[in-house]
């Protein structure tokens, strides 16, 4: 049987995740936003799309949280205390920065991602452990738009 630990750790693990989800969320609706430039129309979709994307997870981690057994996040402070995505309060950045940072924030989220559903198996938790490899297809898929966008 998985121990306390085991469901300390990825409870804790899933928290973090949440937070980047959140993070990456308003990230991107910031840029959704502020873009500009030739591509402003098919950035300004596309954004809005992986934006819509990250938003609905959030809800379903939360929810893996409290199905173990554990509090999960209560406020943007507690978001701030937890995520590894940078803030950017830029409004004006190039359309192209902003594409090459939500690329490389994606590709951070898919680790965190590989973190959670490992502490899963850890744990013993099967449906996290499953539904981790659908939340990787999402992720990886944004940042092959994001990379494409780039050339
Ligand atoms: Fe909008």
């Amino acid at each position: 049987m998985p121990g306390d630990n085991a469901s300390k750790a990825l409870i804790d693990t899933l928290n973090g995740l949440l937070a980047d989800y959140f993070a990456l969320y308003l990230k991107t609706k910031n840029y959704h936003w502020h873009v500009k430039g030739p591509q402003f129309h098919d950035l300004h979709l596309l954004f809005d799309a992986q934006a819509t994307e990250l938003f609905a997870l959030t809800d379903v981690i939360a929810e893996r949280v409290r199905k173990n057994g554990g509090a999960t996040l209560t406020s943007i402070g507690a978001i701030a205390g937890r995520t590894v995505i940078a803030d950017d309060d830029r409004s004006g950045l190039d359309a192209m920065a902003m594409v090459a940072a939500l690329r490389d924030d994606n590709a951070a989220l898919v680790e965190r991602i590989r973190a959670a559903k490992a502490a899963a198996t850890e744990a013993g938790d099967n449906a996290t452990e499953g539904m981790a490899d659908d939340w990787t297809d999402q992720a990886q898929q944004r940042v092959w738009f994001l990379s494409s966008t780039l050339g």
